[in-house]
């Protein structure tokens, strides 16, 4: 058996993903559910891009003890710097430099020669063995660089000390045949790769949907280093989604070889991707393989009666092996907190006791307007949790006047977290900012004052959608909000049982995100 080495690049390249921004608990608990995933490498971010990223990467790699917890650097010092510096506390840090290797991307973005890459790459890699053991080097756009080169290139970062050579499909342009024949030929190049002393890695972008056959096809040709994302998150169309290439290495291990094996829990996989799609705000899509809603559903009569004679006749997996179950306990307003703990704990959050009150009271708030609480709306107070202790702002109280002969008014107050102020008694409290403003409706009113606490009235409002997360008239509403600054998109979510707080709640959420990055320096320009 084969072992295939899994690194999840969800909190890196999965947050390029237009509109995504995780806070940083939010990466804390994304990173701790991908180390109970069985992920044997996080790559946590990259920590020269910006404060917000270093200080991310510096709180996973403290937090993370069995994953190696990588950092992702261009081939500078500077950025190799940021990383070492991030990394410092890392229980197994591993750092992941790149730099790009194609004609199109030397000439046209960094004005380089390929004399001056091999340059680049010699020092830059010397520098980074210098002072980690795990060396990742990415030769990037190395489906569309010259053969030839793209083998002095992989050649000059193992010759300096790289011990994993990562082989990305940057924009999702190659074939299954085709990427096998790169990757051969880099093995029959490069005799380090079959010696054992340097592992061949992949990573594949799905512009036109190929990302898992490329990966499995780079596995066939020798890969055993590949990455992905939950639910594929990620630039454009997105990376390989993590979950469909581990299931397809474990439904079909016999196609590879002597066979193939991962370190990761199959059984997580529901909890994990329900996770990220809820601190994402990136729904997946029912027909979504693996993870979708109907990945398990049998619709027509001849399936259904297959399905009951003997599952097989229409199932390739178990919803069991990917931890699909029906919880047989129902939550509701008499459930205690320990049910509740318990609860949380099973859908995969890691919750200490402190973030277990707040919700808790939180979730007995919502018990007394609805009978029975379901998954997905305890997963909405929980994200909406995580989502409150990044943001500046937070939503104090809120009139409306509205009808349809006047003109609807809003009054909203909020709390700036960043402006503190002393009560009588000598606490310290946020300031509270209360602003009016008319709009189209309450909504847009709301959003309107909102617009004018935080100073946000050249923000572009691009999308607003409202759905009730569970059926019937005391369903909690789920709002999710998207916001144009410039070219930055930021996306929001709120939930209440009451749609108009929950839209006010995405769009604070939103905004407390556009805030966040307005205050940090922003990710550099690819040019070295
Ligand atoms: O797609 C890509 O080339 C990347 C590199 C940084 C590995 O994400
Ligand atoms: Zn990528």
């Amino acid at each position: 058996m084969t072992k295939i080495e899994i690194c999840d690049t969800t909190l890196r390249d999965g947050e390029q993903t237009p509109g995504v921004h995780f806070g940083i608990s939010q990466k804390l608990d994304i990173a701790l559910r991908l180390e109970s995933l069985g992920v044997d490498v996080i790559e946590a971010g990259f920590p020269a891009a910006s404060d917000g990223d270093f200080e991310a990467v510096r709180r996973v790699a403290g937090a993370v003890k069995n994953s190696v917890v990588c950092g992702l650097a261009r081939c500078t010092r500077g950025d190799i710097d940021a990383c070492y510096a991030a990394l410092a506390h890392a229980a197994h840090p591993r750092i992941h430099i790149f730099i790009a290797t194609s004609d199109i991307h030397l000439e046209h973005k960094l004005h380089m020669t390929r004399e001056e890459a091999l340059a680049r790459i010699a020092e830059t890699t010397a520098y980074a063995a210098s002072l980690f053991r795990e060396v990742q080097f990415s030769a990037e756009d190395a489906t569309r660089t010259d053969r030839d080169f793209l083998a002095e290139a992989v050649s000059c970062a193992i010759e300096n000390g790289a011990s994993i050579i990562n082989i990305p499909d940057t924009v999702g342009y190659t074939t299954p045949e085709e990427f096998f024949a790169i990757l051969s030929r880099l093995r029959h190049v490069i005799p380090a790769f079959d010696a054992g002393k340097v592992m061949l890695g992949v990573h594949c972008h799905n512009d036109l949907g190929l990302a898992t056959a490329n990966n499995l096809s780079a596995i066939s040709a020798g890969a055993t280093h590949v990455e992905g994302t939950i639910n594929g998150l990620g630039e454009r169309a997105g990376n390989a989604p993590l979950e469909e290439l581990v299931m397809a290495l474990s439904v079909r291990h016999d196609a590879f070889g002597d066979g193939v094996q991962t370190n990761i829990r199959t059984k997580e996989i529901t909890a994990t991707s329900r996770l990220i799609a809820s601190l994402s705000g990136v729904p997946v899509s029912p027909n979504k393989a693996i993870v979708g809603a109907n990945a398990f559903t049998h619709a027509s009569g001849i399936h259904q009666h297959g399905v009951m004679q003997n599952r097989q006749t229409y199932e390739i997996m178990a919803p069991e092996d990917i931890g699909l179950t029906a919880n047989t306990i129902q939550l509701g307003k008499l459930s205690g907190r320990h049910a509740f703990a318990e609860r949380v704990q099973q859908m995969g959050y890691t919750f200490g006791e402190e973030a277990i009150d707040a919700t808790f009271a939180r979730f007995k708030e919502v018990a007394d307007k609805k009978a029975v609480i379901t998954d997905d709306d305890i997963r909405a107070i929980l994200s909406e949790y995580l989502d409150s202790l990044e943001g500046r702002y937070r939503l104090a109280t809120f009139q409306i006047q509205s009808g349809n002969h006047i003109k609807a008014m809003a009054l909203v107050t909020l709390a700036d977290n960043l402006t503190l102020t002393t009560d009588e008694d000598g606490k310290i409290t946020p300031v509270q900012i209360t602003e009016a403003a008319p709009g189209e409706g309450p909504v847009d009113a709301s959003f309107n004052a909102i617009d004018r606490i935080a100073g946000a009235e050249s923000v572009e409002l691009t999308g607003y959608e409202i759905r009730a997360i569970t059926e019937g008239t005391d369903a909690l509403g789920e709002a999710i909000v998207k916001i144009q600054a410039g070219t930055s998109l930021f996306t929001g979510r709120g939930v209440s049982t009451d749609i108009i707080k929950a839209s006010i709640k995405a769009y604070l959420n939103a905004i407390n995100k556009w805030d966040r990055a307005r205050g940090t320096s922003s990710r550099p320009a690819t040019e070295l």
